[in-house]
């Protein structure tokens, strides 16, 4: 069966997801990634999962940092979403276009202001999955704040409705 692409994209776009921010430190700068196939993985141990795509600089971060922080974003962090998306961007500019900030947790991984949580990880394991690598890790810690997520759905973002009985 030969599967059209965009037939694929718009069926994966119909699994509504929040988005976050994959962070790293490299070298006293941060590095950060817009991503949504993040998931949950287990319980015992806690265990996470990020997708990540062979051509993104992140994908080479990940294998030789082997240390990264999840940032799931609050809805008003559209514009950071965006910004950690683009391919040509740096630290510098991040405050000044998008409001990110970031402080750094005590293993030094840059964790962002305002985010609904963070999740401080440990890669695992990685596995190559056609043109991207599953990435697994381990979660040494949580932090979690308030409000409510930046929703993706249809290739647009999206705020939280009612919620339902
Ligand atoms: C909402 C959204 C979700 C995304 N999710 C992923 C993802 O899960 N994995 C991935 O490899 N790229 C994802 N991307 C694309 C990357 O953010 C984009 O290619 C980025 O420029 C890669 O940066 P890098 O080259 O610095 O790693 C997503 C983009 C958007 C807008």
């Amino acid at each position: 069966m030969s599967l059209d692409p965009f037939e694929f994209r718009k069926a994966m776009g119909c699994f509504a997801t929040g988005v976050t921010i994959i962070t790293l430190d490299l070298d006293g700068e941060v590095h950060g990634m817009t991503a949504n196939a993040f998931a949950s993985v287990s319980l015992d141990p806690v265990l996470v999962l990020v997708c990540v795509d062979h051509t993104a600089r992140t994908h080479a971060h990940l294998h030789a940092k082997k240390r990264f922080g999840v940032n799931i974003l609050a809805d008003d962090q559209q514009a950071i979403s965006r910004y950690y998306a683009q391919p040509a961007r740096t630290h510098e500019r991040a405050e000044k276009e998008a409001g990110a900030r970031f402080d750094r947790t005590a293993k030094g991984t840059p964790i962002l202001h305002g985010a609904l949580a963070y999740l401080e990880c440990r890669l695992e394991s990685a596995a190559d999955a056609g043109d991207h690598t599953i990435f697994i890790a381990q979660v040494e810690d949580v932090v979690v704040g308030d409000g409510d997520p930046l929703l993706f759905f249809h290739g647009k973002y999206r705020k939280m409705g009612e919620g339902l009985e």
